[in-house]
């Protein structure tokens, strides 16, 4: 286990060993993305991020903030609905460009939100909360990793270590969707699909970490009706006194992004840090489900991008 101080001074250490890094934050307007980019504009010296969002009005004011905290750091807004997979591939170009030649340190992942309403199809035939959780990061990952650097990291926050035995002739869960199983089937795809990029290129890391639960306000901002009432008035400020603190679990983050342990390779971390390999992801990867996972994002996201 990785404790909370063991994380706080490490971060702390950083600027002496990493002054520069660049990196990519994707669904980093809120929650533990916004937390961990605000640990990384602290922790780093001369931090470079460009930051992928819906809104660029709304984010203008933390831009603001993140300026005051490192005022030698560049922080770059790109606008883009990263709900669709051909926008996704629009603004990995951007990024391209922005760089100018330049490579990525870290690719941070954490949209998303829970589809309480069932399958919501999108304008590419996608469930619209599995494919920001799932099939755009994967999408993410393989367009970012030619550049990252040697060493270079994705660490997507979501379910590492709580994968679970999926609906084998329904990945996409088509014909049954329920809240639980797109949780189980996004977190062991996921693991799956960094196996797969790991195995790709080799001299990076690919994490999938689970952030534990954490009060961000996502139940509230993924129900609507009176569940969403009640998650954001009744459950959440409950849940508030026991759960995680958003920035702890962005320090957190950080660390895995930047800690020596966590060089190349697919890693499932849970919420305390461990690389955890849970029984049914054991069994996929005996079986050599990492390639089937492959094959089957190349044929969704071309079918997504045919609509
Ligand atoms: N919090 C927890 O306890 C917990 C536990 C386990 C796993 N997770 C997972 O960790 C990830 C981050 O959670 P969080 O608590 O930080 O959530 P959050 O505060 O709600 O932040 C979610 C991020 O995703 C973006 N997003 C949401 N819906 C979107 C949409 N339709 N299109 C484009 N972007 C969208 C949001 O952008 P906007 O600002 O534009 O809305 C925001 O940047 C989620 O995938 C969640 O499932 C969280």
């Amino acid at each position: 286990m990785v404790s909370l101080s063991e994380v706080r001074s490490s971060n702390a250490a950083l600027p002496r060993g990493q002054g520069t890094l660049t990196a990519v934050f994707v669904g980093a307007t809120s929650g533990i993305g916004l937390a961990t980019l605000r640990s990384y504009a602290t922790h780093i010296s001369n931090p470079t991020a460009l930051i992928i969002g819906r809104n660029r009005s709304k984010f203008a004011s933390e831009l603001g903030n993140l300026r005051s905290l490192n005022p030698a750091g560049s922080f770059t807004f790109l606008e883009a609905d990263v709900s669709l997979i051909k926008n996704i591939d629009a603004v990995c170009e951007s990024i391209k460009q922005q760089l100018s030649g330049a490579k990525v340190d870290l690719v941070y992942l954490s949209q998303g939100y829970v589809g309480f309403n069932g399958r919501e199809t999108n304008a590419e035939g996608l469930d619209n909360s599995f494919s920001l959780r799932y099939y755009g990061r994967i999408r993410f990952a393989s367009r970012l990793a030619p550049l990252l650097t040697p060493n270079g990291r994705v660490v997507s926050v979501l379910g590492g270590g709580q994968e679970g035995k999926m609906i084998e002739d329904d990945l996409d869960l088509e014909r049954n969707y329920s809240v639980g199983q797109a949780m189980v089937h996004s977190a062991t795809l996921h693991s799956l699909s960094f196996d797969q990029l790991a195995k790709q290129y080799p001299d990076k890391a690919f994490i999938h970490a689970f952030p534990g639960l954490a009060s961000t306000g996502l139940l509230g901002h993924s129900a609507t009706g009176v569940l969403g009432v009640a998650f954001k008035w009744i459950v959440e400020p409950l849940m508030s006194l026991f759960v995680a603190k958003p920035a702890d679990v962005g320090e957190r983050m950080l660390y895995y992004g930047t800690a020596p342990q966590f060089q190349r390779g697919s890693w499932t971390l849970n919420e305390k840090g461990e690389a955890k390999e849970v029984a049914a992801l054991k069994e996929y990867r005996e079986k050599g489900w990492a390639e089937k996972v492959g094959e089957f994002n190349v044929k969704m996201f071309e079918r997504a991008l045919q609509v």
